[in-house]
C-alpha cells in the first residue's frame, strides 16, 4: 500500500491516505493514480479548474518527500508549472504527477494560494 500525507500551508488539519496505485483511477479528473485522482477519490478537495486536463495550475502541489516516485513531468506541465504561484524545484501538478511506486510513502504540500485564490482575493 501507498501513503499520501497532505500538509495545508493555511494551517488546516493534515490528512493521510493510504491507497493501492493498482486500484486507480479512483474518480475520472487527472491521469489516473495522480495526487488529484486519489485525493479526490478518497474524499480530500484539491482545486482542478481545468477538470485535469493539463491546462491551469489550481491543481499545484509540492513534493514534500517521495519526488522520485512520480511519473516524470511531461513538457507541457513544466510550462504551466512556471506560472504557478510559489514554485518551488519540487513542484507538481496534481493532476499530472502519478505515483508509481505501489509503497510509495508520499508527502505533499498544498500551497496557500492558487491562480485562484489570488484572483478571488484581487475581487476578479
Ligand atoms: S487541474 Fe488544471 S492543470 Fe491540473
Amino acid at each position: 500500500m501507498a501513503t499520501i500525507r497532505v500538509i495545508y500551508e493555511n494551517g488546516s488539519p493534515e490528512r493521510l491516505i493510504e491507497f493501492d496505485p493498482a486500484d486507480a483511477p479512483f474518480q475520472h479528473d487527472g491521469e489516473p493514480g495522480s495526487v488529484l485522482d486519489v485525493l479526490l477519490g478518497h474524499g480530500i478537495h484539491l482545486e482542478h479548474a481545468c477538470g485535469g486536463n493539463c491546462a491551469c495550475t489550481t491543481c499545484h502541489v509540492i513534493i514534500r518527500q517521495g519526488s522520485n516516485k512520480f511519473s516524470q513531468a511531461s513538457e507541457q506541465e513544466e510550462d504551466l508549472l512556471d506560472r504557478a504561484p510559489g514554485l518551488t524545484p519540487t513542484s507538481r501538478l496534481g493532476c499530472q504527477a502519478v505515483i508509481e511506486d505501489p509503497d510509495a510513502e508520499i508527502v505533499i504540500v498544498v500551497p496557500r494560494y492558487t491562480i485562484n485564490q489570488v484572483s478571488e482575493s484581487r475581487g476578479e
